[in-house]
């Protein structure tokens, strides 16, 4: 039986229009999930939209629509955006869905039951565009600490979970696995600002608003909607329904992926839910960065928002991904810019990706009518020294997927295509066939062979390329790991295109970069 591999993105807030940022996150789960079916994982990936809340309710009302319609709506749009991009996901789970909220009913009265929930008052400051809560001391000049933005004092009798009760556990699940959240830096700050100076209780209701699931107990309090929204990755599998089948099959997940912002729910409060609920924990929690522009943070009154569908009605949805997955640090904010989403796609993808295939194609049917030479009797100088770099790289490719540096792998994907460049002028095969045609059988040979290799290894990030690619070199395969480390795999007599359509297609530098400015303005 297959390994089963459970992936998760954050749930969004339907409250806007998801931009380049919010994309991000999905494509780089997108990418991790299709790197684990390419290993042989039985994979299975979790997203969908997080529904309920004052944000939601307000974003609705202001719209005149109720939030059914609102969540509705935009459970649409989010759905049309992921089929364009191409996200191969499992689930779509959205908290409004009804087998979502009886499971959540049930989780919180398993949380009564076992006293894990008293009533109090609760008192403190609310950022409604972040849905959170902070006490005065969190306050950065009396301003929510995340967003910089306005905050509204709150009293109201609630339903607290009782946190402090957990800390020791969750100190020594710390000190046990620490490698649950990466990159460290992220879990330091949850320690550093929450965990050692003490928990706090959490606030798990709320009655100023009654957009949510109703607490069992008192229908007056709605559910805090992070206690809701975390426990979607378990609700999505059928925890608590009569069909639980997939979340014995998938359940403990193996990763989670979320944003920075949100590590101190994923870091404290979802071990804390599920260890009260006698489950297993996730094996990692990953918390990328931002994509973050020139002047700060994406907004639309600064006038600096890029949508994803605006790169890819232009430049087409592998080049989207790739700049995306290739920007972004494993554990840096990143800073999207035209001039640089230009420049790569020149660099990267017309000149070195797109060259090598084109010079491949193109050599192949001048010296040998298009066959790729197969039985090789003579070696070049170079060619051993191409085969260990690329075995390396291939190493290194492996290493940095497995531990999700994803950009890392791309940097290793992209000095194999160098490297194979550099190849074809080491070799000059337009010496070899007048001088030697049995060593440019070898070079041609090897071209065909690291095209194939690097095809494999787009397939995770740049499917269509992927496939353009095998079917330009006329190489019919599957692609799956294991061909990536066999190099008898092109069948004799294979012949590649008579003439390729180029892969990416040279950009006019400041045409595009205009292009590119003249929309962030304009959205
Ligand atoms: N609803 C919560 C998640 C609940 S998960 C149980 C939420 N939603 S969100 O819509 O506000 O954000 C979704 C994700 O988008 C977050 O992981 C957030 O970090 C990510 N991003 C939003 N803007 C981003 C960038 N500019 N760059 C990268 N990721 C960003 O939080």
């Amino acid at each position: 039986m297959k390994e089963t591999f459970y992936i998760t993105t954050p749930i969004y807030y339907p409250s806007g229009r998801f931009h380049i940022g919010t994309a991000y996150c999905t494509v780089l789960t997108d990418s991790i999930k299709r790197y684990k079916e390419l290993k042989g994982y039985d994979c299975f990936m979790l997203t969908g939209l997080d529904e309920h809340g004052q944000k939601i309710q307000t974003v609705a009302e202001k719209n005149g629509i109720t939030p059914k319609e609102h969540v509705d709506n935009m459970a649409k749009q989010a759905k049309e955006l992921w089929n364009l991009m191409d996200i191969k996901y499992d689930k779509f789970i959205r908290t409004t869905d009804d087998y979502h909220i009886e499971a959540v009913e049930k989780i919180v009265q398993k949380f009564i039951d076992n006293g894990d929930i008293y009533k109090g008052v609760y008192e403190d400051w609310y950022c409604m565009p972040c849905e959170n809560y902070f006490t005065d001391t969190q306050l950065i000049d009396g301003k929510c600490p995340d967003c910089g933005r306005e905050v509204k004092k709150m009293k109201e009798e609630s339903y607290f979970f009782n946190m402090k009760k957990y800390q020791d556990w969750l100190v020594k699940f710390y000190e046990e696995n620490p490698n649950f959240i990466e990159p460290e830096s992220r879990k330091n700050e949850i320690f550093n600002n929450f965990i050692n100076p003490g928990l706090e209780d959490l606030c798990i209701s709320r009655s100023s608003f009654d957009w949510g699931i109703k607490m069992p107990n008192d229908p007056k309090h709605v559910l805090y909607v992070w206690l809701d929204a975390l426990t979607n990755y378990i609700t999505a599998l059928g925890y608590m329904s009569d069909d639980d089948s997939l979340f014995k099959k998938y359940w403990p997940a193996d990763l989670h992926v979320v944003g920075k912002e949100i590590i101190r729910f994923h870091g404290i409060y979802w071990p804390i839910f599920l260890h009260a609920l006698g489950l297993e924990l996730p094996k990692k929690i990953y918390a990328h960065s931002w994509i973050v522009m020139k002047d700060g943070k994406m907004s639309k009154s600064v006038g600096n928002v890029i949508y994803p569908e605006t790169l890819i009605e232009r430049y087409g949805l592998d080049a989207t991904k790739y700049y995306l997955l290739r920007l972004m640090s494993f554990d840096k904010d990143s800073m999207f810019t035209p001039e640089d989403f230009v420049e790569r796609y020149n660099s990267d993808l017309a000149n070195d990706l797109g060259n090598l295939l084109n010079r491949t194609i193109g050599m192949m049917n001048k010296y040998f009518d298009g066959i790729i030479p197969t039985n090789i009797t003579i070696n070049t100088d170079f060619d051993e020294q191409l085969e260990v770099f690329i075995k390396e790289k291939i190493n290194s490719f492996e290493r940095n997927m497995d531990t999700y540096h994803v950009s890392n792998a791309l940097i290793d994907l992209w000095s194999i295509i160098s490297r194979t460049n550099k190849y074809i002028d080491e070799t000059s095969p337009w010496i070899l066939v007048k001088e030697d045609t049995e060593k440019l059988k070898s070079v041609m040979f090897h071209l065909a062979e690291t095209l194939r290799k690097i095809a494999i290894l787009l397939k995770p990030f740049m499917y269509n390329t992927s496939i353009s690619i095998l079917n330009q070199l006329n190489i019919d395969e599957e692609g799956t790991w294991e061909s990536l480390l066999s190099s008898n795999i092109i069948n004799e007599n294979t012949k590649v295109i008579e003439k390729g359509e180029p892969l990416f297609v040279r950009l006019d530098k400041d045409e595009e970069i205009e292009y590119i400015k003249n929309k962030m303005k304009n959205n």
